[in-house]
């Protein structure tokens, strides 16, 4: 029988660690209600420790999401242990992470520590979590570049302790697909108990080998890899999820493995985290990129027309991709909208289907063609929306390039009624002053970007924006076919969640 490779996504964890991303409670939430669909094994929720946020995102996705199991990281020390423990209690299914350093240069400067006190660390901490868990993984961090003498010795204790699951951790992306290969199998062959636990690997990205190491490593005998959607993570990321499950998927014939992910929702998937995160998927990126599935050269477009499989390895549909471009317009009705809600895998309450049925028939007044990445857009728009203490009124501009730009801005906040108006460097920098001065915030606009949801002139714009205060970054987003009124929402929606947000921001402790 073929072995399964169980999916451990470290999304929210290790992904939620790349530079600039900041998800609050809310959207932690929500992308593991989709991880959940997307079947994966493990969801890696966060690292309870690191700050309020984080524990409450590992506690409130323990609480609310019942098929995967739920990890919490914590290193290998019992406040970190029992404070992942308190943040798992509801789990279903929970799981605790603990790692600690087993490299000579990570001993050395970093825990100055010899191997024999790592040793007693990694036992003890695998011993607490055993007091609250079934489940515990242990990680060597910075495996790849440890003595395998000692790596093997301290695998071999962390089984003994009770471990569950061992981790291979190659931290820093030095590895390559032989030598993390000859590593795993060093390992299966002189870790006595290795045969009764979980082996997983976890690969960084920072020479481009993240998924060869891994996909090298299974073939040699591991059993869980641990991966990020779109390849987020510290510095130069993770494995990409979608590029590890579709190459076992998509080269079962070589690998020989199955896996549990429902590869339909990989698109969907990847889409919400980029949103969430603020992190655009480049446009060549595998898999999930723009133009992953676009054959442009007359050759390959003539040879896919003919037969699909001279230039296609995978179908768009495998990842969740419909080819079902123009679906509704103007005259569709509320029935036709969620019929094709329906068969695009949105389930929604009936007033969030209220809400976006009239924003699509707004919409459907300026644009004449409304496509499947449309209704996406006002769908993720309108479902992970913040509850608005400020409220957009109305807002008017003045510009040219002989004049100086102005704006005028009207906002509610709770009840009261504000209006500000503000000279600046262009439309938006007038606005964004005017917001700030009617909200009276003071914030610094650290990331713009525009993009269009789908073609032609009257395609919907969508504008993300960053904001920093007090070291907080928060994200906004608008969506209009307007790329000014886009660019006012997506300030108003940053500038809402400083005021209001529950959010973890970056106030971490330092490893
Ligand atoms: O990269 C790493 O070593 C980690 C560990 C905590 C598993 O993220
Ligand atoms: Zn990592």
């Amino acid at each position: 029988m073929s072995r399964r490779i169980e999916i451990f996504d470290t999304t929210l964890r290790d992904g939620e660690q790349t530079p600039g991303i900041s998800l609050n409670v809310k959207e932690k939430l929500e992308v593991a209600r989709q991880l959940e669909k997307l079947s994966v094994d493990v969801i890696e929720a966060g690292f309870p420790i690191a700050s309020k946020g984080d524990f409450n995102a590992v506690k409130t996705i323990a609480e609310n999401v019942r098929g995967p199991v739920i990890a919490g990281l914590a290193r290998a020390n019992f406040k970190d242990i029992d404070c992942a423990a308190e943040a798992l209690k509801a789990a279903a299914r929970p799981r605790i992470h603990t790692f600690i350093a087993s490299s000579p240069i990570h001993m050395k400067y970093k825990l100055k520590m010899t191997e024999e006190e790592v040793l007693e660390a990694a036992v003890a901490a695998v011993k607490r979590a055993k007091s609250y868990v079934e489940d515990v993984e242990f990680s060597a961090e910075d495996a790849s570049r440890s003595d395998v003498e000692f790596l093997c010795r301290l695998y071999e204790a962390a089984i003994k302790a009770g471990a569950t699951v061992i981790n291979v951790p190659d931290t820093v992306g030095y590895t390559t697909p032989r030598e993390f290969g000859k590593l795993i199998r060093a390992l299966m062959e002189r870790v006595p108990g290795i045969e009764n636990v979980k082996l997983s690997v976890h690969c960084h990205n920072d020479l481009g080998m993240a998924v060869a190491n891994s996909l090298e490593a299974v073939a040699c005998g591991a059993t869980q890899i641990e991966c990020a959607v779109n390849g987020l993570g510290e510095r130069a990321g993770n494995a990409a999820l979608e590029e590890v499950v579709m190459a076992l998927d998509t080269r079962k014939d070589f690998f020989g493995f199955t896996h549990n992910i429902n590869t339909k929702q990989i698109y969907r998937t990847s889409k919400l985290v980029s949103t969430l995160t603020g992190v655009a998927i480049q446009p060549n990126k595998a898999i999930v990129g723009a133009n992953a599935f676009a054959h442009e050269s007359g050759i390959h477009q003539h040879g896919v027309l003919a037969e699909k499989s001279t230039y296609e390895i995978m179908t768009p549909e495998s990842v969740g991709l419909t080819t079902n471009r123009l679906v509704l317009g103007k005259h569709s009705g509320r029935h036709a909208f969620a019929q094709r809600l329906k068969e695009l895998g949105y389930e929604l309450a009936q007033d969030e289907l209220n809400k976006a049925f009239e924003r699509f028939k707004d919409l459907a007044d300026k644009k004449k063609e409304i496509t499947d990445m449309d209704i996406e857009a006002i769908v993720e728009d309108q479902v992970l929306k913040w509850p608005e203490h400020i409220e957009l009124e109305y807002f008017q501009v003045s510009t040219g390039n002989q004049s100086i730009a102005t704006a005028t801005v009207k906002v509610k906040i709770d009840e009261e009624v504000v209006e500000e108006a503000s000279t600046g460097d262009g439309p938006i920098d007038a606005a964004y002053k005017a917001l700030e001065r009617a909200c009276n915030i003071n914030c610094k606009l650290v990331d713009y970007s525009i993009r269009s949801v789908s073609s032609g002139k009257d395609a919907l714009g969508e504008v993300t924006v960053k904001v920093e205060k007090d070291g907080r970054t928060f994200l906004g987003r608008g969506l209009s076919t307007d790329i000014i009124e886009a660019s006012v929402i997506a300030y108003t929606n940053a500038l809402n969640k400083t005021m209001f947000s529950n959010g973890n921001g970056k106030a971490r402790e330092v490893i």
